[in-house]
């Protein structure tokens, strides 16, 4: 590519990708719930943080290396689980593990993707695995032996969508599940001719309509068709008993994601939980939920260094990554802005975006006066 993707920040991707996705595929991505406030405010919170920099620092060298899990890192940047990739570019999973890979980051594995567990370990790098948990959970205790096996590191717990979260655009635009063709969606698809043939037209050749890939083959319907009873999510009776037998089945780092309240963060440790993930699921699950930057500092002085902080929701420039390290958080994750690259160009589009981050993060690093990561702190919020 990617030279003539004339694409110089997220929010340009962000536009290809609209362009370039039927309208209910673009709301899958791009939407929150309800009203949006917890989308918006996501935004507000980092747009209302300004720096102090300092000067006269020699910033000829900056070093944006961390370390994860006991593992060194480029950035303080992983890729967020996010379940859609592959409706989005085809193998879009595949896509994204191999441009963090090649950038040296870790990717979160979506136990929802389409292509299964070992085809997107085997893609290289650092590897996490996202778990919801299937109302079977012997299947989602069986997925978690294939990730371990594959050799994903950490396990990554979605435990902010209790409940199916109140998605109203999904009754308009005709794209719920199971997916079924209608007049409003037949027309999106239509007038999207390179999405249809590029992703839809791709799959057709290749043996047919994704579906969730880490389920066993009797239970795997494809988008077209409902889920098998059994093999949906369920999460409604999700609680901390069951945290604790997942503690001490997965051999791994375990990281909670989708806390915001300080006394979730206390339990996560006693739990012995390495990480957490401080995110109010970029904005797609509880509406009135606070931002997570602001949900930050108190979470922090809860666990001190006692667990690793990601935060998410909401990151879409390098300053923002340096709002989240200066109020507490130990690295982030990004969703939204790998899937606007991978929507927009496929593998290339992610690699821009990540590059997009990195070169931000680098050059708000230099003109704050910061010459490694350990520099940032609160002293540079003003
Ligand atoms: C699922 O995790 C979603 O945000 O759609």
């Amino acid at each position: 590519m990617a030279a003539d993707l004339a694409c110089y920040n997220i929010a340009d991707l962000r536009l290809r990708a609209q362009r370039r996705l039927p309208h209910g595929v673009w709301e899958y991505l791009e939407r929150g719930v309800e009203d949006e406030a917890a989308m918006a405010r996501n935004r507000a919170a980092f747009d209302a943080v300004t720096f102090r920099p300092r000067v006269l620092r020699g910033v000829h060298a900056i070093d944006t290396r961390t370390t994860i899990f006991g593992r060194e890192s480029p950035l303080p940047l992983a890729l967020a689980p996010t379940g859609a990739a592959g409706l989005l570019w085809h193998e879009g999973d595949l896509a994204l593990a191999r441009a963090a890979a090649e950038a040296g980051l870790p990717f979160t594995i979506s136990s929802a993707s389409t292509i299964d567990v070992e085809q997107i370990a085997a893609a290289g790098g650092r590897q996490w695995f996202q778990l919801y948990l299937w109302e079977d959970r012997a299947l989602s205790h069986a997925v978690l032996e294939r990730a371990w096996q594959s050799g994903c590191e950490a396990l990554f717990v979605t435990l902010d969508m209790s409940v199916p979260p109140n998605r109203e655009y999904i009754h308009r635009n005709g794209f719920g599940t199971p997916f079924r063709l209608n007049a409003r969606n037949t027309l999106d698809v239509l007038t999207h001719p390179r999405w249809l043939a590029g992703v839809m037209g791709r799959y057709a050749l290749s043996g047919g309509i994704p579906s969730q890939a880490n389920l066993p083959d009797r239970l795997r319907a494809s988008v077209t068709k409902g889920a098998h009873p059994g093999a949906l999510f369920k999460l409604d009776n999700l609680d901390w008993e069951e945290m604790r037998a997942l503690r001490d089945r997965w051999p791994g780092k375990l990281v909670l994601k989708g806390i915001l309240h300080p006394a979730d963060a206390e339990e996560a440790v006693r739990l012995g939980a390495d990480g957490i993930v401080v995110s109010n699921h970029g904005g797609r699950a509880l509406d009135s939920a606070i931002a997570p930057l602001a949900a930050l500092p108190d979470i922090r002085s809860a666990v001190s260094d006692r667990l690793t902080l990601f935060l998410d929701s909401g990151i879409r420039r390098g300053s923002d990554v340096v709002k989240a390290l200066a109020q507490g958080a130990d690295a982030v994750l990004v969703g939204r802005a790998p899937l606007y690259g991978l929507s927009a160009a496929g593998q290339p589009g992610v690699t821009r975006a990540l590059s997009l981050l990195a070169e931000e993060l680098r050059r708000t690093m230099a003109l704050l006066g910061t010459r490694s990561l350990a520099e940032i702190d609160l002293e540079l919020i003003g």
